[in-house]
């Protein structure tokens, strides 16, 4: 039988320590929608974030080759020492948070859930739209999700590879954004769906061209919010919430030059970081070779 990957895995998980750090990951830059909500909702919790800047974008690449970055970016922040991880790139957890979950001593969770629980509960009328890198519309991670709350569920995908490099570059309410958006969106506009997800982890800064597209009856779901909500209940249920107000580390690692990422990071986290240091990722076993 499947493995119903909303499921954190039970067997392999230690008894953790709240005191440690929530460790989050994405393919660059784009994770830190996820962050920003993490430090909104969980105040006190310490973060250890890494960017694999050096191997993005992670949207057009191979299944294989996703997994096996997921977990070398995993077995780097269990290094760290992490209580738990945050797979906030959708590419990443469409296609390898099972193998994370199966292969690290911590509870590990993805993004694709937690938008699908808030997109069943929004819509009326059933009609779901899902926006996201290649990746992550080819592998029908949104569809399958959804389709486990209720087979009358109706979901309409569709890649969008151009809004990632949009959002880099800035480029969130320019006129040729708004164009692009106008031609990925019509059709699924034409489907009548009343939710969209937003499925990709640079799509919440294009909101308002998003939504100017797609007009006031149809609702955006903004997955980095209820990823932080449930990771919240995750670390409540497992009593990894931090018992006493700290003050919260929040430590930034990339895998190529920081500087850029410096430069494009204020604009996806809405304040300043603190360092951002430089790993050597390649240098990170994978716990389970074999599947490489
Ligand atoms: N982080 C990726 C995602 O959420 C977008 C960027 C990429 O293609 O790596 O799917």
């Amino acid at each position: 039988m499947p493995r119903n990957p909303s499921n954190f895995q039970e067997n392999l998980v230690e008894k953790g320590d709240p005191r440690k750090a929530i460790g989050v990951f994405d393919s660059g830059i784009g994770g830190l929608t996820v962050v920003r909500q993490i430090h909104r909702i969980l105040p006190h919790e310490s973060t250890v974030y890494f960017g694999d800047t050096a191997r993005v974008p992670y949207g057009p690449k191979s299944e294989k080759l996703v997994r096996r970055f997921a977990l070398q970016n995993s077995q780097f922040l269990l290094e760290e020492g992490i209580k738990a991880i945050v797979i906030a790139c959708n590419t990443a957890s469409s296609v390898a948070l099972q193998t994370v979950q199966e292969h690290m001593p911590v509870p590990v969770m993805g993004v694709i859930e937690p938008g699908v629980k808030a997109a069943v509960q929004t819509t009326k009328t059933g009609k779901i739209g899902v926006i996201g890198t290649v990746g992550t519309i080819e592998s029908e991670a949104y569809h399958q999700a959804i389709r486990r709350h209720g087979s009358t569920f109706k979901v309409f995908g569709q890649a969008c590879p151009l809004f990632v490099p949009l959002a880099e570059e800035g480029w969130v309410d320019r006129r040729p954004t708004l164009l692009i958006a106008e031609a990925y969106l019509t059709p699924l506009k034409k489907q009548n769906i009343d939710t969209l997800i937003l499925g990709c982890t640079h799509y919440p800064l294009l909101k308002l061209v998003i939504s100017k597209v797609m007009g006031p009856d149809i609702t955006l779901i903004d997955s980095a919010e209820e990823t932080a909500r449930e990771l919240r209940a995750l670390l409540q249920k497992r009593e990894l919430l931090r018992r006493h107000r700290e003050d919260a580390r929040r430590t930034y690692y990339v895998s190529d030059v920081p500087h850029r990422f410096r430069e494009v990071a204020e604009r996806f986290l809405g304040n300043s970081l603190g360092s951002v240091e430089r790993v050597d990722i390649e240098k990170y076993e994978n716990p389970k070779k074999d599947i490489l």
